[in-house]
């Protein structure tokens, strides 16, 4: 059995593109839409980011092709801003491009703090050429991101709000976890009050999730507004009971062989997946 079947084969769709478009179409068909993430990330080697960058036009073109509910997410890092950034936004420039053709949709993905002022700046960069095109990933660790936030009102821009995956230090992240989830609540409600575009609220905290259903419905705030973002193979459960009840469901799946950092940013999320993932190696 290969590896990523074994240890990440719960986050991740599979190798190939094959893989990712089965697990798109079981989605599509249980009612929810998917966002593609082809892994990789710090790429130091123009040669891999220009083929990261066919890689997701690649993606594009078959999402439109089988007629899949799915838009596509990327790593800036992935896409050479590590080696210069202009030839980055060159990437960036031609996904974007393509995906507007196809009518389809970028999701900016935020990474660790050293990359924020750069994806806001690409973000804002972009923004009003690729409006209905694109979207940018927003942390609520961040102590900065309310400030982020009010500074791209004025572009209506699309959000996904996350609480933060990264390891990052108490000077610029709240510590401790209630913090990130009240802050969670109140970046919520400020986008949902603010008036931008789409505002992805991307969490599998059910309690978050259940108040902020229950927060709109009182302030008549329409539930058409979001979209409630999961990843691949976490929360099923809820991700189901979501989309039965009506909600837009959207679901990230990464496939392709770069796993490891997304894997281990997941098993440090719980303590008990590492457990799981250990436990897998040595009963099969
Ligand atoms: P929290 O960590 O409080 O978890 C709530 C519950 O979800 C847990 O009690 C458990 O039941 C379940 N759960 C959470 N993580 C789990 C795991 N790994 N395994 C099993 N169960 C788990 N981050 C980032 O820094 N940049 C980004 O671009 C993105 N992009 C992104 C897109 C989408 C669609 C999602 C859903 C998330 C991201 N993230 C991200 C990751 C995000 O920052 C965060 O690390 C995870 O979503 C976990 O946080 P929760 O909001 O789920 O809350």
């Amino acid at each position: 059995m290969r590896l990523i079947t074994l240890l990440a084969g719960r986050y991740v769709a599979g190798d190939t593109l094959r893989d990712e478009l089965r697990a798109v179409r079981r989605l599509n068909l249980r009612g929810m839409a998917a966002t593609c993430d082809f892994l990789g990330e710090n790429v130091l080697k123009k040669g891999r980011a220009e083929k990261a960058t066919r890689s997701y036009i690649r993606i594009l073109e078959s999402l439109h092709l089988h007629h899949s509910d799915a838009n596509i997410s990327v790593k800036l890092s992935q896409l050479g801003l590590d080696i210069d950034e202009s030839f980055c936004k060159k990437n960036m420039e031609q996904i974007l491009a393509r995906a507007r053709e196809l009518n389809n949709f970028v999701w900016l993905d935020m990474e660790s703090s050293a990359y924020t002022d750069r994806a806001i700046s690409m973000y804002k960069f972009f923004a009003h050429n690729y409006k209905k095109h694109l979207g940018i990933c927003i942390q609520a660790y961040l102590r900065r991101s309310e400030s982020d936030i009010k500074g791209l009102i004025s572009l209506h821009p699309n959000i996904r709000l996350v609480k933060g995956a990264y390891k990052e230090s108490s000077q610029l992240s709240f510590p401790q976890k209630k913090d990130v989830d009240d802050n969670y609540r109140h970046l919520a409600k400020l986008l949902l009050t603010s008036g931008p575009g789409l505002i992805a609220l991307a969490t599998h905290d059910e309690r978050i999730v259940h108040d902020l259903i229950g927060w709109m419905k009182k302030n008549k705030i329409h539930a058409n507004r979001v979209e409630f973002q999961m990843l691949y193979g976490i929360r099923k459960d809820l991700q189901q009971k979501l989309a039965k009840a009506g909600y837009k469901v959207r679901i990230y799946t990464p496939f392709g062989r770069q796993w490891f950092p997304y894997f281990y940013r997941r098993l440090r999320e719980r303590k008990e997946n590492l457990f799981f993932a250990l436990k897998s190696l040595f009963h099969r």
